[in-house]
């Protein structure tokens, strides 16, 4: 009896990476978004072993070891893939279902939807009772209407340790159950427990769905924490989620407003803005972007004004981008954030902010003219070399030519100086990313063999684009449409192997589910989970996924063409040719 997909996709998303080998390895240093420990798998001196957290998968560049968390487990304490997924389950306080268990497990999950629906329901009741006059005053004090409070279904949790757990009891909720919903915590006496979210203001966190699937609890007045927000759970996952997208995702303006904090969400609502969202605490993540380009094609950022909001924004950019939204930063100003903005100036003035607002090339050209001093040679220098980088990146040929003026102006240059800059940036990059996709496509090196002989390649030049069609895949599962619009199917496939993962990949994205590494990983054996390590993290040839995914379909195609025995026309055709010559 296989476990059911959805358990492993829920066991491997609830399991972090970094925490389960950091129980193993001392990783200490941090290199190109991964980090480096020594390699359990075999001896050495130097770090050569990496976990990219993003990925969420392991490899060591020293012995080729590699995968997600269930291979990781598999290899170090050297279990079959059941065990390894049972210890992994104890660890996440999930347990293994049995026969018939995709059921169990829905019925699980919809039971602790009801519970928190509950939950949610006694924290707003709570709201009008005299326990909760201090939560009462905070939310005049932070000019929070009535009408926000019900919108958002926003609640109280009173000073007590037990309100809820009592509550819940009579509605016939187990302590257990209050425990694996986050709700509650078990105590130092056995079997006893208590409420986790006490004296706290609280926002529930909704899916799309409609769903309670967890809560966020803010503290009333000063005092840390000043969030606490539910642990992951089966039906919470932070990462998959934006506060207030199950409101906002009706709006009619086509955008939506992503914002720090829940205060900002309701603060934007009330003031007229029904497109506000926030993302849980998190920073944003792929899955949060995606999440929104589902719903609309446009995203303002609006994030506060401090170093990290700035930070958060440059960080957020691309995430957004990458989905095909439309992306642009507002600037606030002397505001630290939206709330404070709509106190001090008018939902009128934060209008004419969103319609003015820039793009995001705007917000990090003006990013990078604010790091240099532009009273010095040098410093207008190093700003034309910063600024003329971030031009080169532009797709658009107007757009290279509006904004190369404005640098122009800035660093004190004629615009044909800009626009010889960007030119000669242009064919640099250009020509760089021909000779990668040579060198990984067209003419492949040796190293493109899989270490396993089991995995061998047929045909390298084929193997090659077809570990990029994977690879990009897993980056961009966009892209299948385009394989479906180019008839690409998986029997073009030279490798059986690649095209095994690429069959499990188009049936994850055709029934919507994730794809990150990880997951596709969990179910390979060790020596195709380091084998499929190894190609994701090879870097991509090309900065267009799009195009780029074209052409190693379109190499794919070559390579066959030149495999495939001509057919009867063809061996006719040549036959003539021959007896002319011959003549
Ligand atoms: P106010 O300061 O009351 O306006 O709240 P805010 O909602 O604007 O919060 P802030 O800008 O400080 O933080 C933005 C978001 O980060 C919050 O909404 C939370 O989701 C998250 N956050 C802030 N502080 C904490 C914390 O102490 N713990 C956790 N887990 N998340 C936090
Ligand atoms: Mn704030």
């Amino acid at each position: 009896m296989p476990i059911p997909d959805s358990f492993l996709d829920e066991l491997v998303s609830r399991t972090d990476i970094l925490d389960l080998v950091g129980g193993y390895v001392r990783l200490t240093k941090h290199s190109g978004g991964s980090m480096f420990g020594l390699c359990p798998f075999h001896g050495e001196k130097t770090p050569s072993f990496a976990v990219n957290p993003d990925k969420q998968i392991f490899h060591c560049f020293g012995c080729g070891k590699g995968g997600g968390v269930i291979n990781f487990i598999r290899e170090i304490e050297n279990v079959q893939f059941r065990d390894a997924v049972e210890i992994l389950a104890r660890r996440a306080g999930m347990t293994v279902p049995e026969t018939g268990a995709d059921n169990e497990l829905a019925d699980k999950r919809r039971r602790m939807l009801e519970l928190n629906r509950e939950a949610a329901r006694h924290f707003h009741e709570m709201l009008s009772t005299p326990q909760a006059k201090t939560a009462r005053e905070y939310l005049t004090k932070r000019g929070i209407s009535k009408s926000m409070v019900t919108r958002f279904g926003i609640g109280a949790a009173p000073e007590s340790w037990n309100l809820l757990l009592e509550a819940m009891a009579k509605k016939g909720y187990s302590r257990s159950e209050l425990i694996q919903s986050g709700l509650a915590k078990p105590g130092s006496k056995d079997g006893s427990a208590y409420d986790v979210f006490r004296d706290r203001l609280i926002f529930p966190v909704i899916d799309t769905r409609g769903g309670v699937i967890g809560f966020s609890g803010r503290i009333l007045g000063d005092g840390e924490p000043k969030y606490l927000n539910s642990p992951e759970t089966l039906v919470f996952n932070k990462r998959r989620n934006l506060f207030a997208l199950n409101i906002a995702k009706k709006t009619k303006s086509g955008m939506l407003i992503l914002v720090e904090g829940n205060i900002d969400v309701v603060a934007l609502h009330q003031a007229g803005f029904d497109n506000a969202v926030a993302s849980l605490g998190t920073s944003l993540t792929a899955e949060q972007a995606q999440l929104m380009s589902r719903h609309v094609s446009r995203v303002t950022i609006a994030y506060d004004s401090d170093q990290g909001g700035r930070t958060a924004v440059m960080r957020a950019i691309p995430i957004l981008e990458k989905t095909g939204m439309n992306v642009k930063v507002i600037d606030m100003g002397d505001a630290k954030d939206p709330d404070e903005y709509l106190k001090k100036h008018s939902a009128d003035a934060f209008r004419i902010l969103l319609e003015r607002s820039d793009n995001h090339i705007d917000y990090r050209l003006t990013a990078i003219m604010q790091g240099h001093d532009l009273s010095s040679d040098d410093g207008r220098l190093s700003y034309l070399k910063n600024a003329t980088d971030l031009l080169s990146d532009l797709k658009s040929a107007p757009e290279r030519e509006v904004y190369g003026a404005r640098v122009a102006a800035i660093a004190k240059v004629s615009p044909e100086a800009v626009k010889n800059e960007v030119a000669k940036k242009l064919t640099m990059k250009k020509s760089r990313q021909r000779k990668e996709f040579e060198q990984q496509v067209v003419r492949p090196a040796a190293a493109i063999q899989p270490e396993d002989r089991a995995l061998r390649y047929s045909n390298e030049y084929s193997a090659a684009a077809e570990e990029g069609v994977i690879r990009s895949l897993v980056r961009d599962p966009g892209l299948m449409k385009t394989a479906q619009a180019m008839d690409f199917t998986v029997d073009e496939f030279t490798s059986e192997f690649l095209a095994g993962i690429y069959e499990t990949l188009s049936r994850r994205i055709s029934e919507n589910r994730d794809t990150n590494a990880a997951l596709l990983m969990s179910q390979l054996e060790r020596h195709e989970a380091s084998q499929l390590t190894i190609i994701l993290q090879k870097p991509e040839a090309g900065s267009n996924s799009e195009q780029t995914y074209r052409e190693y379909i379109g190499k794919i195609r070559t390579e066959k063409l030149k495999t495939t025995a001509p057919d009867e026309t063809t061996l006719l055709e040549i036959a003539k040719i021959k007896s002319k010559k011959e003549r």
